[in-house]
């Protein structure tokens, strides 16, 4: 056992755990983040992605060790009210049906329009072919992506903050 100190959803989490445990056991068993989901746990689902610096990644096959001292995001930490554009287009889209992988699939659409803000259907398809969805959503989560991406980019740019002299 050794102790980690994680950074998930910019709130500091220190773990006592083995370093070769799995960051997705570590968000879900120890830090009680259970938005994220287990499917396969190697790394050929992608129902464990979370974010590492912005990029995502699968954490069932991401030691908890490589993890300490980066900024992990999980799905509740991309808003605060579910209302990411991301998640907004995936209500108006209906894209989720059982649900289980569709964390993961907003997370790598998080990813792919910070990459690229206004992806074609081959950025798409290439983006998330490493989310499996045994529903078959996969024409909803391209047309939730386009969306997103519209609205996205309909959004007032942020003004830098002034600081205090
Ligand atoms: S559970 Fe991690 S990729 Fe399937
Ligand atoms: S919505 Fe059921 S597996 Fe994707």
């Amino acid at each position: 056992m050794a102790s980690f100190k994680l950074t998930i959803n910019n709130q500091p989490h220190t773990v006592d755990v083995e370093p070769t445990m799995p960051l997705l056991w570590a968000i879900r068993d120890v830090v009680g983040l259970t938005g994220t989901k287990f499917g396969c746990g190697i790394a050929q689902c992608g129902a464990c992605t979370v974010h590492l610096d912005g990029n995502p990644i699968r954490s069932c096959s991401y030691p908890v060790s490589a993890a300490a001292g980066h900024k992990i995001t999980t799905i509740e930490g991309i808003s605060k009210n579910a209302d990411h554009p991301v998640q907004k287009a995936w209500v108006e889209h209906q894209v989720p049906q059982c649900g289980y992988c569709q964390s993961g699939q907003i997370m790598s659409a998080v990813a792919l329009l910070k990459q690229t803000p206004k992806p074609t259907d081959a950025d798409i398809d290439t983006a998330m072919q490493g989310n499996i969805c045994r529903c078959g959503t996969y024409n909803r989560v391209r047309a939730a992506i386009h969306t997103a991406s519209g609205e996205m980019a309909n959004l007032p740019k942020s003004t830098p903050k002034v600081g205090k002299r």
